[in-house]
């Protein structure tokens, strides 16, 4: 699996505990599909001594850059958070099956709740390039957290905010916004990544129009290729089969999954 030491150009702290890390890479970056994932490694000690998966948040293929969106939320990423600029990003990827870049239709509704937005951004900039009518919409705690703004801007979608305190965009639930603002006739295909909850209620508004999509889903990882059955899950109860999340996905068609919510992970 391909390793790489990039040099990290750029780590800036976004909000309270989310972070931007770009880093130099010219042959991942050109390899690399929306949807896919990093294994990082998030310092030189063997402490934590698993590498941690991250989504590829943006691509710059021109400069052969590679950035990463994530939130700090214990020992790997809080490792992570101190990594500085001109030093060298310990990474194995790109990992798993990336999402569809052709969908049916003109009509792309990417929604991301949290930091599940990081893989749908490089997503909405190949979509975007593809001409396809591409709108984002994001819900966040407040506006501090609509860390991806600037580049949905940059990369010209239609950008939705949703807030839970109102300090910005709509107030109230992402899946409220998307239930009362906007028309099933006007959705082709929908892609989603955030919390479990979220992309329950998004999977069944998908089901209930007949509209197809994809989610990106999260489990715990040890290995990342497949090695180690620490990700495998069952997509539905009724599958015999189990899936292991880092090969097999983490994208799957959104009608292929079942969210039982109930102590499942969520970002
Ligand atoms: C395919 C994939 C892509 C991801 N992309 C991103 C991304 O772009 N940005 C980002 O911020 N995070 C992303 N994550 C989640 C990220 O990997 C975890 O937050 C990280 O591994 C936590 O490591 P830690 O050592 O800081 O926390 P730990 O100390 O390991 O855990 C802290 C808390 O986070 C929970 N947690 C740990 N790992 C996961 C996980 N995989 N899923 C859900 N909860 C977890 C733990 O249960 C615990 O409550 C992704 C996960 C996967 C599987
Ligand atoms: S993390 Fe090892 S099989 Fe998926």
């Amino acid at each position: 699996m391909p390793l790489e030491k990039g040099l990290v150009i750029v780590h800036n702290r976004l909000s309270h505990d989310m972070y931007q890390l770009e880093f130099i890479s010219p042959e991942m970056a050109a390899r690399s599909k929306p949807g896919q994932f990093l294994q990082v490694k998030v310092n030189a000690l063997n402490t934590p001594l698993l590498r941690r998966p991250i989504s590829i948040y943006d691509v710059d293929k021109s400069l052969g850059s590679i950035t990463l969106l994530y939130k700090v939320v214990g020992q790997g990423t809080e490792a992570m958070s101190r990594i500085r600029t001109k030093e060298y990003l310990d990474v194995m990827g790109p990992l798993g099956q990336g999402f569809n870049t052709s969908p049916p239709g003109r009509k792309i509704l990417l929604i991301g709740g949290g930091v599940g937005i990081a893989p749908l951004v490089y997503l909405a900039r190949v979509l975007k390039a593809k001409n396809y009518q591409v709108k984002v919409l994001h819900g966040a705690d407040s506006r501090r957290n609509l860390v991806a703004f600037e580049k949905l801007r940059e990369i010209g979608v239609d950008f939705l905010p949703a807030t839970d305190d109102g300090s910005a965009g709509f107030k109230g639930l992402v899946t409220d916004l998307l239930a009362t603002k906007l028309k099933a006739s006007q959705i082709d295909y929908i892609y989603t990544c955030g919390p479990d909850a979220m992309m329950k209620t998004v999977a069944a508004y998908a089901n209930a129009n007949q509209i197809p999509g994809q989610v990106s889903l999260e489990e715990h990882m040890a290995c990342g290729v497949g090695a180690c059955l620490g990700c495998a899950r069952q997509l539905k109860s009724s599958d015999r089969e189990m899936v292991k999340i880092c090969k097999d996905g983490p994208v799957f068609d959104i009608q292929a999954v079942e969210f039982s919510v109930q102590g499942e992970v969520s970002r």
